[in-house]
């Protein structure tokens, strides 16, 4: 008898979206390739957003909009967004990156957000991203992923530091974390293996985004296949969600229902692409535009507006009840969580609920509440800022994981569907 079990909920179309985006870059691909299967029009972020075609989206670099309108709708109609992040903690390798010691060729990174570093250790590594080339001229930014276990960071035996297991793992970002990626000889000029990836001459390469990622595909695990475990959760579980509910919602005159992916969440979402920013704003009006709004009945369409922040929650840790709230547990595969701070680190407010609570019931969905243990910082999400640059109430709300910020996460695998029907009822519902 084997261990594999078929009443196991179904999670591979989210499976193969997390394995196909080991960055924001390729989770913008992914998404967009989605949207097209489903009949969405790219549209050009550079150009007017006019009528044609009820179902559209924009991509630029790491984030994405997408959106769908009734033949209906006009310039006052209002907007039901859902909105999550493409970005995961992790590393940047670094623009000169390469130094030897012991005979040993490493990869020189930065750190980006705020990884578990410990979990980073002793993984076969792949790197992914964006390289700038040189094509007879003009500079082209091409999605490069290499997806052989090319980096590694080993860990220091044991032997060599006794106490690790009882004082905790200390780690030194600038001397611990290099990637060991070869040995001296020649065969390890890093710009003749970009040209390889991207497939132009080492001349042609220019620049580039870079990152490891960890080569383990997500993979559904426990007795009963309760838990699914993969890289970057969060937040790619709830940017798949929203995609898919988009594309399965029922186009409203009433309504034009947007999801919005956006990059650079986990470093503060300042830049010309995160949600602290007029990126999102500027295209949520010209979208009104494109139904004929000018600034007065835009602002209108705001005023009845409201939007959902989709980020990973966490769940209560079995092994660390007593770093979370005892009257507030919060289950794997108990339903989305509605995450709630006096301080607005989340934006949820009473307002902001209404409208989310009303799907979920619709839905048959079952939500929990999370609140933090008053000993522990709060964590934030995009939904401050969202609400802030939009004027409109936002509710924070996601699917309940463990090890949040591990390169290895891991939640349920019935929440992923919850959150996908609510969200679904949600970009339905006038
Ligand atoms: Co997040």
């Amino acid at each position: 008898m084997t261990g594999s079990n078929p009443t196991a909920p179904d999670t591979s179309a989210l499976r193969a979206f997390l394995d196909a985006s080991p960055t924001p870059w390729h989770a913008v691909d992914a998404a967009s390739r989605l949207l097209d299967a489903a009949g969405f029009v790219e549209a050009d972020v550079a150009m007017g957003f006019d009528r044609t075609g009820p179902r559209r989206y924009v991509r630029r670099n790491g984030s994405l909009v997408a959106w769908q309108h009734g033949a209906g709708a006009a310039a006052t109609t209002p907007f039901r967004i859902a909105a999550a992040h493409t970005d995961s903690p992790g590393f940047r390798i670094k623009p000169h990156p390469t130094s030897t010691v012991a005979g040993c060729v490493r990869l020189g990174v930065e750190v980006y957000g705020g990884p578990l570093l410990n979990s980073w250790l002793d993984r076969d590594l792949g790197v992914a991203g964006t390289v700038l080339v040189d094509i007879g001229g003009s500079l082209e930014m091409r999605p490069v992923i290499d997806r052989d276990a090319v980096v590694r960071i080993p860990q220091l035996a044991i032997h060599l530091d006794r106490t690790v297991n009882d004082t905790g793992l200390k780690l030194d970002r600038q001397q611990h974390l290099p990637l060991l990626w070869g040995l001296d000889d020649t065969s390890t000029d890093f710009t003749d293996y970009l040209a390889d990836l991207a497939d132009v001459a080492p001349s042609s390469i220019r620049g580039f985004d870079l990152a490891p990622f960890d080569c383990t595909p997500a993979r559904v695990v426990g007795r009963r296949g309760e838990f699914l475990a993969s890289a970057r959760l969060d937040d790619l579980l709830s940017c798949h969600a929203g995609i898919e509910a988009l594309i399965a919602a029922t186009p409203s005159d009433e309504v034009v229902a947007v999801v919005v992916l956006v990059d650079h969440e986990e470093v503060g979402s300042t830049s010309s692409t995160g949600a602290a920013g007029r990126f999102v704003p500027q295209l949520i009006e010209r979208i009104g535009a494109g139904l004929g709004a000018d600034r007065p009945s835009f602002l209108e369409a705001l005023a009845s507006s409201h939007a959902v922040s989709l980020d990973m929650a966490h769940a209560t840790h079995p092994n660390h009840p007593e770093r979370h709230d005892p009257s507030h547990p919060v289950a794997l595969d108990g339903g989305p969580v509605i995450k709630h701070n006096a301080q607005q680190r989340y934006a949820t407010s009473l307002a902001s609920i209404t409208p989310f609570l009303e799907a979920c019931d619709d839905a048959a969905v079952p939500v929990q509440d999370f609140v933090s243990h008053s000993g522990m910082p709060c964590g934030s999400t995009i939904g401050p800022a969202l609400s802030a640059e939009l004027g409109i109430p936002v509710v924070d709300v996601g699917v309940p994981q463990l090890a949040m910020h591990s390169v290895r996460e891991l939640c349920g695998s019935a929440d992923p569907e919850l959150l996908r029907r609510a969200l679904t009822r949600y970009l339905s519902v006038a």
